[in-house]
């Protein structure tokens, strides 16, 4: 006799989740509330691939950051090109807003995206290694206004969502004519302190100065923790596109706290820069981020346009949000038939209930009525309809009203359309379904 192996089960990739169903339809609510919100904005969708060719990160993300240097997925194809699982989507924006031509001098493009992106970090409460980003990008435009417009629809969204305990918090990263003598300050301080960063920040002391104040080691957090600020070093121009930025904020009513400590992890980004942060998510408290960009299309060789945009990361915004669980939808009508001869039937009146609007479940298999019944009852559904040999004889269905318990039951006529049936199963109801 053979034994019986049990094949092994399979689970999912570390760091790669499933998002059931309790979760995803309250994902749904976020999402709509994002999508009505973008319209108001005036933010059209795109949707984009999930893998770039990796020079694509490496060039607007930068080589020396945590992102490219340690966490991407990439891989060489069996054509022998180099890709990536997109580990952002913004230089995936500005990539297809070259290749399609979608900016041009005199016309700003506002877009905006949902979908999983892709970063091989170590794994932990609100850190995964495939989460959600829903972001918004504006190219085309170097005022002060859209950032301030980009923050207020920020907190407009988190409002609509009820998220809990959130702040957002403002830093200007300066341009490529202040940061030059800003890396010079830091690049001193960390250089006293050389011996005592980690392997990584001392070669990124000459390569990329900037990105050691974004290191996760907690020694050289600690030996940075007095850092000169680049705020405090902006040229004329950036300083005052942070104070109309700041103005206009106020202006609005929205409320931004400085912190000179924001540098955020790509390179790409210089003045304006913004994060979103909750209480109660642990150490990954950041739910969102953004700033400006206004290097980045002519770097990735499209013409010289400025840029601003944001990503929230759904699972993180998910964690704090009051949105109630989004119920289920209740089954309008059980269909049980009884016996291999009223499938047929049973079938065609659940197409017909459908396709008039109604939720439906059709149960099959060989079972009792009242093991039918129980299952009718855990489904929640309002009406059963039960097709047995005599319905099938007469031509007139039986109808349950699960609310109502009741006794007598009632018929309608199986022959009759989707819209008469679920028009008599509602009248006997009493109530529309
Ligand atoms: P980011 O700050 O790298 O910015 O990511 C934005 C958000 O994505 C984070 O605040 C966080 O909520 C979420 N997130 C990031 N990594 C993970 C992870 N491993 N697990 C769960 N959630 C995560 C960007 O990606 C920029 N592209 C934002 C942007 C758009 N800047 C300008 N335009």
């Amino acid at each position: 006799m053979t034994a019986v192996v049990k094949p092994a089960q399979i689970v999912a990739v570390k760091g790669f989740r499933d998002v059931l169903p309790d979760e995803s339809a309250r994902w749904r609510l976020i999402e709509a509330e994002a999508f009505e919100i973008f319209s108001r904005y005036s933010f059209e969708e795109i949707r984009l691939p999930m893998a770039e060719k990796t020079e694509l990160f490496a060039r607007s993300i930068g080589t020396e950051t945590d992102i490219v240097e340690k966490e991407m997925y990439t891989f060489t194809d069996r054509g022998g090109t180099s890709i990536t699982l997109r580990p952002e989507a913004t230089a995936s924006v500005v990539r297809a807003a070259i290749e399609h031509g979608l900016i041009t001098a005199d016309r700003e493009r506002r877009l905006f995206y949902c979908g999983p992106m892709f970063r091989r970090e170590r794994p932990q409460k609100g850190r995964f290694r495939q989460f959600y980003q829903i972001g918004a990008e504006v190219l085309g435009r170097d005022d002060p206004v859209v950032d301030a417009e980009i923050i207020i629809l920020l907190r407009d969204l988190l409002d609509r969502v009820a998220a809990r305990g959130v702040r957002l918090e403002l830093n200007s990263l300066g341009d490529g004519r202040c940061r030059p003598t800003y890396r010079e300050h830091l690049r001193s301080f960390a250089a006293a302190r050389r011996e005592r960063l980690c392997a990584n920040c001392q070669r990124r002391l000459e390569r990329n100065t900037l990105r050691i104040l974004d290191c996760k080691e907690p020694q050289c957090r600690e030996e940075m923790a007095g850092a000169p600020v680049v705020v405090d070093h902006l040229c004329v121009p950036c300083a005052d596109h942070l104070a109309s930025v700041r103005r206009l904020l106020d202006g609005a009513g929205v409320s931004v706290d400085l912190n000179p400590r924001i540098v955020r992890g790509l390179d790409y980004y210089c003045r304006t820069a913004f994060e979103i942060t909750a209480e109660g998510l642990g150490s990954q408290n950041a739910i969102g981020g953004g700033g400006r960009y206004d290097e980045l299309v002519a770097a990735l060789g499209g013409p010289p346009v400025a840029g601003i945009g944001f990503a929230i990361g759904l699972e993180r915004l998910a964690m704090v949000t009051e949105a109630p669980t989004a119920e289920l939808p209740r089954t309008a009508v059980f269909i049980a038939p009884l016996g291999d001869e009223a499938w047929a039937t049973g079938l065609a009146v659940a197409t017909e209930l459908r396709a008039a609007g109604r939720r439906v479940e059709l149960a099959a298999g060989r079972r009792s009525l009242r093991a039918l019944m129980r299952q009718a009852d855990r489904t929640g559904a309002r009406h059963v309809l039960i097709i047995g040999v005599d319905e099938l004889t007469s031509g007139r269905g039986t109808v349950r009203d699960m609310e109502r318990k009741a006794d007598h039951p009632l018929s309608v006529d199986l022959g009759a359309t989707g819209g008469e049936l679920a028009a008599q199963i509602t009248r006997l109801g009493g109530t529309a379904t």
